[in-house]
């Protein structure tokens, strides 16, 4: 039987949809949609009824941010190189792998990392992700502790890929799995869609919570026990990237900021990149669709674009600042998606429009959270290869000709 608290809350917030299929249901898929209903989170809906009401973009003052540039950083490489690889052979640095996400735009059925990005051979993007930290083991000898986010959709598949492959020669006992958190989905009339006649349409509920995902996990006391006092955060997709290296490592230590994060010179004013900016005075990421044009458009003094650095979703945090910012509400972004669901006939419907909405935290939003960010640049054409699309921008395609081009055999 559905609570009573259940059924005011569906007939407060008008999510009659959700029961109309529930006669049709046995017994055991009537006490399964039941736990569902318990569990879903109406409070969505009123984020969704006052999305225009929040934190307007209008009320922010941004500004530039100006990053260490390359050529600074060469410049003071051996010193960073010797502070990171102290920081690593201490085990005070571990690497989280963000990979929840459901990958909508590769298309692909299976976790994003067991995609093969090989063109002659096989070649994995968590394999090359292993390989990238391999190196930095290789250079100092010590494992870094590898904590990987999956969402209850690629759990199952993640772990028994790494179980099968045999971690890719990484050493096991420091790679830690961990689930992060659903949220549901709703049409652009506020009706939390169904994906079938007793399954709420649940999806994961952005990158952002990955912290408090560790934490409900049981994983800081393991970090605690190992010692790692940072974390570099990376995204699934990026093939390129360099993981944990001891230069990153060391100059975030130096500069005594709370946390780092990699940037590239954007390709063009308007690529779709998170860019580096201060907000009301605080280092902040505005999202390439809340960049004005006025600010696409802005010149420094020596005529670069004011606005030009892009996240490539790899940042350091220090953990007691993560810790300090844990119990603070992140803004969860209200983002147009494809959310296959059925209809009102209960047929699957697969939409190859946007049809509805997706609720997400983001990490980027952690970088305002705490006080300061060290803005780290690196070269785009040796670190930035990020696997989004099929063909076209950010694509398979792309990773491949930038694998390719540096060097990689694939
Ligand atoms: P994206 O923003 O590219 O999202 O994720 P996505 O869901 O993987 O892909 P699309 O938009 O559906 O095509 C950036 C990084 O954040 C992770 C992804 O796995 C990727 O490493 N992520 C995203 C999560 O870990 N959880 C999420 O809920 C969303």
């Amino acid at each position: 039987m559905i609570k009573q608290s259940i059924l005011d809350n569906i007939e407060k917030y008008h999510q009659e949809q959700l029961l109309r299929y529930y006669e049709e249901l046995d017994d055991e898929a009537k006490a399964s949609y039941e736990r569902q209903l318990e569990e879903l989170d109406f409070s969505y809906i009123d984020i969704f009824n006052n999305r225009n009401s929040s934190e307007s973009s209008m009320d922010n003052v941004y500004e530039p941010l100006q990053a260490m540039k390359i050529e600074e950083i060469e410049s003071r490489k051996d010193e960073f190189r010797q502070a990171g690889i102290d920081a690593l052979k201490q085990k005070k640095v571990g690497a989280v792998l963000l990979a929840g996400g459901q990958g909508t735009r590769l298309g692909f059925d299976k976790p994003k990392g067991m995609f093969n990005i090989g063109e002659t051979k096989e070649l994995y993007i968590f394999e090359r992700l292993i390989q990238n930290i391999m190196d930095v083991v290789n250079e100092t000898g010590v494992v870094v502790p590898l904590f990987i986010m999956t969402s209850e959709i690629n759990d199952k598949d993640t772990r028994a890929f790494f179980e099968e492959k045999n971690y890719f020669g990484y050493d096991k006992d420091y790679v830690f799995f961990f689930v992060q958190s659903m949220a549901p989905s709703m049409s652009y009339d506020g009706k939390f869609y169904m994906e079938a006649k007793d399954k709420i349409c649940l999806s994961p509920n952005g990158n952002g919570g990955w912290f408090s995902s560790l934490i409900r996990a049981g994983l800081v006391d393991k970090m605690k026990e190992i010692g790692v006092e940072w974390l570099n955060v990376f995204a699934v997709d990026n093939v390129l990237q360099r993981i944990a290296t001891p230069e990153f490592v060391g100059a975030t230590l130096l500069s005594g900021y709370p946390s780092s994060a990699k940037v590239v010179k954007k390709a063009d004013p308007h690529e779709r990149v998170g860019v580096m900016c201060k907000k009301n005075g605080k280092p902040s990421i505005v999202e390439y669709y809340e960049l004005t044009e006025e600010m696409a458009n802005e010149k420094d003094a020596s005529g670069e674009p004011a606005y030009n650095y892009g996240v490539i979703l790899n940042y350091m945090f220090r953990v007691k600042e993560l810790m300090d910012i844990a119990g603070n509400s992140m803004i969860t972004h209200i983002v147009e998606k494809k959310i296959p669901h059925i209809d009102e006939n209960g047929e699957l419907v697969k939409p190859e429009e946007p049809n509805g909405y997706k609720f997400e935290t983001l990490i980027l939003d952690m970088i305002h959270m705490v006080d300061d960010c060290l803005v780290y640049e690196v070269e785009r054409s040796k670190e930035f290869a990020p696997v989004k699309n099929k063909e076209g921008v950010d694509s398979v395609v792309s990773a491949r000709e930038l694998l390719k081009l540096n060097g990689y055999e694939i």
